[in-house]
């Protein structure tokens, strides 16, 4: 049984395979309308989420599926002590496939090791968001044409941004990616990613400002400090507003860097930025959709040859 901890549960292979379903799911979406048809998804987030929550419901949906599940612990009987172990046995029981968001790092690890059915991790506290960089690597994919040889600059919170710790390691599989990580001191990026970097000799440098990093930018992934995983408020406060992409900064860009961003944004990209056409963090949404019901039906063992 298959399960998405992080990207490296696909090979590139298998990724490439992904990204041509989802574009053939995208062409022919009725081929696809009864696919997953008498199948269950299991939505359980034990953490606040919006568009990761709904784009799994609504890929399930597509496919001609159902989905239960609950949008916070809170309402979960985790709020009475039970473990992740023992949620995920019960739950293997109502659906054939779950996708789990949890504030600890490690616990769609951990439920995975008790399911009987395929576990999705839908982001394990500040460790990783592997559906996230299904989708990242795909609008990248699809606004370049590909996905070799570009410089990537990720700004922001590198240190507890779960979806740059996915995507740093989903992309460093491909031939001549070179990163910039640009970030407070206080915010760079954890010592784990950098040193498979350089056990790698994957080129990176790590600047504190965008100024300087963005007129070499083939994408420019921009992040939200995650206030949720400051110990202490005014660390958050100090740090949060230390980006802000505006139209002064884009415009020493090149004319075809992109702007992701996992979304939500809270003030790190100007909303005067959104009518530029290297805005792409809403073709983001479109596109998580169509990889996720990528992913479903490559899981549950649907997917066509
Ligand atoms: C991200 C997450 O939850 O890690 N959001 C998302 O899933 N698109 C990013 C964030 O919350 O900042």
């Amino acid at each position: 049984m298959k399960h998405l901890l992080t990207p490296q549960d696909f090979t590139v292979e298998e990724l490439e395979k992904l990204f041509l379903l989802a574009d053939d799911m995208e062409a022919h979406p009725t081929k696809y309308a009864h696919a997953c048809e008498g199948k269950k998804l299991a939505t359980l987030f034990f953490e606040p989420s919006t568009r990761t929550r709904l784009s799994h419901e609504t890929a399930m949906l597509n496919l001609g599926g159902s989905v239960i599940g609950f949008p916070s612990g809170g309402v979960s009987s985790a709020s009475k002590g039970e473990s992740v172990a023992d949620t995920i046995r019960v739950i293997s029981c109502f659906a054939d496939i779950a996708a789990i968001r949890h504030p600890k790092e490690g616990a769609a690890a951990v439920a995975a090791q008790y399911s009987g059915i395929p576990v999705i991790n839908a982001g394990d506290g500040g460790h990783q968001h592997p559906t996230q960089t299904l989708l990242d690597l795909q609008t990248i994919r699809r606004l370049k044409g590909g996905l070799e040889h570009m410089t990537i600059g990720l700004c922001g919170d590198l240190k507890f941004g779960r979806t740059v710790h996915s995507l740093v390691s989903a992309m460093a599989r491909y031939e001549g990616i070179r990163f910039v990580f640009i970030s407070p001191d206080e915010l760079r990026m954890p010592d784990y990613v950098s040193d498979m970097l350089r056990d790698r000799n994957i080129p990176f440098e790590e600047v504190t400002r965008l100024e300087d990093a963005i007129p070499q930018l083939d994408i420019l992934y921009m992040t939200r400090v995650q206030k949720e995983r400051f110990f202490n408020e005014e660390d958050y406060i100090r740090l949060k507003d230390f980006y802000i992409l505006d139209k002064r900064k884009l415009s020493a860009a090149r004319p075809d860097c992109y702007i992701l961003h996992p979304l939500p944004r809270v003030g790190e990209i100007a909303p005067e930025i959104d009518d530029d056409p290297r805005a792409a963090y809403f073709l983001q949404v479109r596109y998580g959709v169509l990889v996720r019901m990528a992913a479903i039906l490559t899981l549950l063992g649907l997917a066509p040859d």
